[in-house]
């Protein structure tokens, strides 16, 4: 029996109307004290699985001043075979492995690291990794040099979803009870066997939280993207689970109780749901070239004239669904089976504390991430990444690669003028603080109450 299935699904319940204040976005002390606090203490989303598929292959990944060098060592899956080192030379601290100019981080493969300064050479696989195998005139340090005085300094590092996940805390909880309840939901989505089809970062003239908080919430779909309120209703919830949150859209007042599975990603337009869902797949495709593939993209073609008008909603939901996953399946491309209840509860998207979202679905993913760059509270790096389930090594081979905010889809570019606005906006001083939507935005709300338990400052407090 799937256990998520008893899982209570909350939509309908929401949060209290809360309200923050906007030191968490603008303010400097803030933003430095975020490093010891908060970027030191969490699990952070560094990589894929697949970005180290092979013995030595590595990539480095940078929170601030802090920067981890994560490598494959060994094979399989069992301790030891992904470390994360401190990427410093334990000579006089440079920096072991350059980030290549105009790139968001180091890849690449090698069995060992030679310090660019004075040679001092590191080992990374194995039984070594982490070695310190070579050292000029070693004899003249009289003796006093050793492996554990000179081997990189290592950070926790852990697995879930195909995602490596690193924390530079010694002292942190497991990754797994980090993780949830987050990862028990997410688990039968089998996001570990998703692929990136792209994924670009950029920089915005905003706080990571601006960034973030510019996704996680549907309320501003009429706001910001108008045209897509010609294919349905986008009114959603939004809901604290732990340290994450989860976001969802409202099934539709007078659906089918069975349509649960539309409060999911994959769902249908209103309307003529036939013509809507074909209409909405079109400009989604097209238009963003996330939270759908082409199989679902072109099986919704068909729709209008595959069904007789008419066709009750389930029954359009229900066809569309099968037949994109019989031709996926033709192909070797097998969703997952998740029941329909658990769908629904799961939401479209989770939060995961504090700098990640991880917008699921059978068969694709929508991953946003922030981080701070530099110490400057206007400023922060974005990550988009967009996944979906290949046939075996039909997977394209990517990497990170920069865009600027203008060329990305244009409807992200819609979310992206939002950014700086909101920015300069937060700065006035007539401004009294957010006021989330206590049932669209909860997830707002979910971040500042945990930002708050971190940095021992910025508690919502009640809308009066
Ligand atoms: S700092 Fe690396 S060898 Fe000297
Ligand atoms: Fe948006």
């Amino acid at each position: 029996m799937n256990e998520m299935t008893t899982f209570v699904d909350r939509s309908n319940n929401q949060m209290p109307a809360e309200r923050h204040g906007v030191e968490a976005y603008i303010s400097p002390e803030y933003a430095r004290a975020e490093q010891d606090k908060l970027w030191r203490k969490c699990w952070l989303q560094a990589g894929r699985l697949e970005d180290i598929p092979e013995v030595g292959n590595f990539i480095t990944y940078d929170i601030l001043t802090d920067s981890v060098l994560i490598v494959r060592a060994k094979d399989g899956t069992g301790p030891g075979a992904i470390k994360a080192f401190a990427n410093v030379c334990t000579h006089r601290g440079r920096r072991l492995v350059d980030t290549p100019k105009g790139e968001r981080n180091a890849h690449g493969s090698r069995a060992n690291f030679v310090c660019g300064f004075h040679a001092w050479t590191f080992d990374v696989t194995g039984d070594n990794a982490g070695v310190c195998s070579y050292i000029q005139q070693k004899g003249e340090w009289g003796g006093v040099l050793n492996d554990a005085n000179t081997r990189l300094g290592e950070f926790k590092v852990d697995t879930w979803g195909g995602f490596i996940w690193i924390n530079l805390d010694p002292g942190a909880e497991p990754l797994r009870d980090y993780l949830e309840p987050a990862a028990t939901m997410l688990d039968p989505f089998q996001l570990q066997n998703m692929r990136t089809r792209w994924r670009y970062w950029t920089v915005f003239d905003c706080n990571w939280k601006v960034a973030l908080e510019a996704f996680n919430e549907t309320y501003h779909v009429a706001g910001t993207h108008p045209e897509f309120m010609a294919f349905g209703d986008f009114t959603g919830w939004g809901r604290q689970q732990g340290k994450h949150s989860h976001i969802g859209y409202d099934l539709p007042k007078d659906a089918d109780p069975t349509l649960g599975e539309n409060k999911g990603k994959l769902r249908l337009g209103t309307g003529d749901p036939r013509v809507a869902t074909a209409e909405m797949q079109k400009y989604t495709w097209e238009g963003v070239n996330t939270n759908t593939t082409q199989t679902l993209y072109e099986v919704a073609q068909t729709l209008p004239d595959v069904l007789p008008e008419g066709t009750p909603p389930e029954e359009v939901l229900k066809y569309w669904l099968e037949t994109a996953r019989a031709k996926d399946a033709a192909r070797g491309v097998v969703w997952p089976t998740v029941d329909t209840a658990h769908t629904a509860a799961s939401g479209t998207s989770w939060q995961i504390f504090p700098n990640q979202q991880i917008g699921h679905a059978v068969n694709n993913m929508l991953c946003y991430q922030a981080r701070p760059c530099g110490f400057d509270p206007d400023k922060c790096y974005f990550e988009v990444a967009v996944y979906e389930l290949y046939p075996e090594d039909g997977a394209p081979e990517t990497q990170w690669s920069y865009l600027a905010p203008d060329q990305f889809p244009h409807v992200l570019q819609q979310d992206f003028s939002n950014m700086a606005a909101v920015q300069q906006g937060m700065k006035n001083v007539g401004f009294r603080g957010n006021m989330p939507n206590p049932k669209n935005e909860g997830a707002v709300t979910s971040l500042h109450r945990n930002l708050a338990k971190y940095m021992g400052t910025g508690a919502p407090e009640m809308v009066r």
